[in-house]
């Protein structure tokens, strides 16, 4: 049974994973969140720097608590993109080093197939179709999925301006939250009333596309409340709470959408947003309602990590698919289309 080493280094998060044969033997994280914050947001230079003092210890962390030794290590999966250039590189080069070192094959992944594959870890091997919801910082994208290690990814519908996760971001710092602002959200909304304020539903028209997301508007819409408002202390619960609940309610609406036009009975939803309390709340109510089994990761795989990539690299080397060659090239901008970052030549290996 091969054992397969990940790692993830797309954000601000040194993610290492052990998976075998689709069970997480280990995994260990660092974050250099806390070096961003005074900044509002990442910054790369600090995280690729934090990468590089962090990737060899988080390694050898996740072999220890594997119980195993570098040399028991049959594959290596890197994220290749997309990312924040520096930081991915380090990752990437740090995943080919030591599949090099060891003489084992190398695959350099997308980082959003990741953000899917790990539910395989604690729900068991995908259904031969779904929906798959990929909310995160810096993407929020309604796909349909097959076998994600040998099939392409198809897009029904992405954001056209700002992703989920950066809505929440701006959001947050608009009313003085800490970054990152989708858990700060999440935490005062508790307090508040998500009928409050009558936020937009982004482009939930009968005329608009019905997969497609924005949220920029939204976020001005926020923006405009606040300044029209001269409420001393601003009622900071109330508008996280509505604001949360607008974002909740577009993004679920649209998912059960598509599984309902496609005949799709799974729905995957996955990725940093994916932990809101409030969405994986309203997901899971609505999917009830209309017969959808949902799959969502514990809210600690939800958020960027190195399991998510050693499940992907072991869906691909069960799939026997051919790995990558080491001059392989980061790629911070790669588009999803399926879990390497060149997905054609998934086909010829088969
Ligand atoms: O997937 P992820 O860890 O990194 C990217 O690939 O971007 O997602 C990070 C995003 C951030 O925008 C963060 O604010 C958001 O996920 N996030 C949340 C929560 N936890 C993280 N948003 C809403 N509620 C949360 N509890
Ligand atoms: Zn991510």
């Amino acid at each position: 049974m091969p054992i397969v080493l990940g790692i993830e280094t797309s954000c601000d998060e040194t993610g290492v994973g052990v998976v075998a044969d689709g069970v997480l033997l280990s995994d260990a994280l660092a974050t250099s969140m806390d070096e961003h914050a005074r900044f509002g947001g990442v910054v790369p230079e600090i995280a690729a720097r934090a990468h590089l003092h962090a990737i060899t210890p988080m390694v050898r962390h996740a072999l220890d608590r594997a119980g195993i030794g570098i040399g028991q290590i049959d594959a290596v999966a890197a994220t290749a993109g997309p990312g924040l250039a520096t930081a991915v590189q380090v990752g990437l080069a740090a995943g080919k080093a030591y599949a090099l070192s060891l003489g084992v094959p190398f695959y350099g992944v997308h980082h959003l197939a990741g953000h899917a594959a790990v539910d395989v870890l604690e729900h068991g091997p995908l259904p031969a179709r779904s929906v798959a919801l990929i909310v995160s910082g810096g993407h929020t994208s309604l796909l349909l999925i097959g076998d994600l290690a040998t099939e392409p990814v198809i897009h029904l519908g992405d954001t056209l301006d700002d992703a989920a996760g950066e809505a929440f971001d701006k959001v947050a710092r608009l009313l003085g939250l800490p970054y990152p602002g989708g858990p700060a959200i999440d935490r005062v909304a508790r307090d508040g009333d998500p009928g409050a304020i009558a936020f937009p539903r982004p482009m939930t028209g009968p005329a608009d596309p019905p997969y497609q997301f924005s949220f920029s508007g939204l976020k001005t819409a926020v923006a405009r409340w606040v300044e029209k408002h001269h409420e001393h202390p601003l009622p900071i619960a109330d508008i996280a709470a509505s604001f949360q609940e607008s974002v909740a309610d577009t993004l679920t609406r649209k998912a059960l959408a598509a599984c309902r036009d496609h005949q799709v009975d799974t729905l995957l939803l996955v990725g940093g947003v994916a932990a809101n309390s409030r969405v994986r709340a309203l997901a899971e109510h609505r999917c009830a309602t209309a017969g959808v089994r949902l799959r969502v990761p514990s809210v600690r795989l939800c958020t960027d990590n190195g399991a998510m990539i050693a499940a992907l690299g072991d869906l691909l080397v069960r799939a026997g698919v051919t790995p990558d060659r080491l001059d392989l090239g980061a790629d911070p901008s790669a588009v999803l289309d399926g879990a390497l970052l060149n997905g054609h030549r998934q086909k010829r290996a088969r």
